[in-house]
């Protein structure tokens, strides 16, 4: 990145994939450095993705680091910016810095049986963690995938999560019942006590909207799930991403560097601004 940590570098747009549609669309872009550039980074770290004269926004880095060709991120159109997203083409130029945030410690988690549960445009931060998961496929125990939308329409990496099933059980939900769906019908935290996964030897991560994380995490404690068995990311608003601006901080911590992974149990003790 050089002296200016704020200088994004240039990648292109290689794909597009339109996962939902809707009021809030959500896009996967697959985007590759320009001119030799790029960067490594962890399960569970984000990137500061811009658009020149329209802005920037931090979003998860949503595909995995074994993945070394193109760098994958899914953006749900919420406003200026990510709108202007959605606006792009293929051949595109965008600005990327970072890698930003800590990570999700898979490495630690080798042996243990990984249950995942996400929600709406939540599955993205937590897809590399699955990827790296189902690629070192013998380096765990049982893996598990609850993941919901609002409608059929609404779920996201549809193709990606049918080629999980046979490595991994994947469990999935709509809020409301429409013709032709036939797996669970309700909120995704129902049907995490409907199938009840067993907190023995195991590891929950979830990602979604802030109340579906509330009640994921009081029904896992309900399942016997330990606080430091619990991981979740939080989203606060960034505006630099180097812990500078003060822009994300929850208590003390400036989420922008001592996040956007955190294990409940070092959640919890901080303010509930996130
Ligand atoms: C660590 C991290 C990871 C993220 N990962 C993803 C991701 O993978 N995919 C994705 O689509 N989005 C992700 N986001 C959220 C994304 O950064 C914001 O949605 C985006 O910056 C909004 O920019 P905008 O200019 O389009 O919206 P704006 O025009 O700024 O705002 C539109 C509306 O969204 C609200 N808003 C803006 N930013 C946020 C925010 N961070 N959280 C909640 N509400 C917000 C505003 O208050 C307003 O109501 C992530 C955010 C963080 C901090
Ligand atoms: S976004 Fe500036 S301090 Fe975190």
């Amino acid at each position: 990145m050089g002296d200016n940590i704020y200088l994004p570098q240039l990648a292109r747009i290689a794909h597009i994939k339109e996962e939902v549609g809707g009021e809030r669309a959500i896009k996967t872009f697959r985007l590759e450095f320009e001119n030799g550039g790029g960067f490594e980074h962890a399960c569970g770290q984000c990137a500061m993705l811009s658009i020149f004269g329209r802005g920037e926004s931090m979003i998860s880095i949503a595909s995995a680091p074994h993945i070394k060709d193109y760098k994958q991120f899914s953006i749900m159109r919420v406003g200026r910016v990510t709108a202007a997203f959605h606006e792009l083409a293929v051949g595109d130029v965008v600005g990327i810095r970072g890698p930003y945030g800590n990570s999700f410690p898979v490495d630690a988690w080798r042996g243990k049986n990984l249950v995942f549960i996400g929600g709406g445009c939540g599955l993205a931060p937590i897809w590399p963690v699955i990827q790296t998961a189902v690629a070192q496929r013998g380096n765990f125990g049982e893996i598990t995938v609850f993941y919901g939308g609002r409608s059929p329409r609404d779920i996201m990496y549809q193709a990606e999560l049918e080629k999980l099933r046979g490595a991994v059980d994947v469990h999935l939900s709509v809020d409301k019942q429409e013709e032709g769906w036939n797996a669970f019908c309700g909120f995704v935290p129902a049907n995490l006590m409907d199938k009840e996964p067993s907190p023995d030897n195991a590891i929950a991560i979830t990602c979604g909207p802030p109340i579906m994380i509330k009640y994921v995490i009081e029904n896992l404690r309900q399942l016997g799930f330990k606080d430091n068995q619990i991981y979740t990311t939080i989203e606060n608003k960034m505006k630099c991403g180097v812990g500078k601006c003060g822009r994300c901080n929850v208590g003390k911590d400036y989420v922008c560097v001592k996040g956007p992974v955190y294990c409940w149990d070092d959640l919890k003790g901080l303010p509930a601004e996130y």
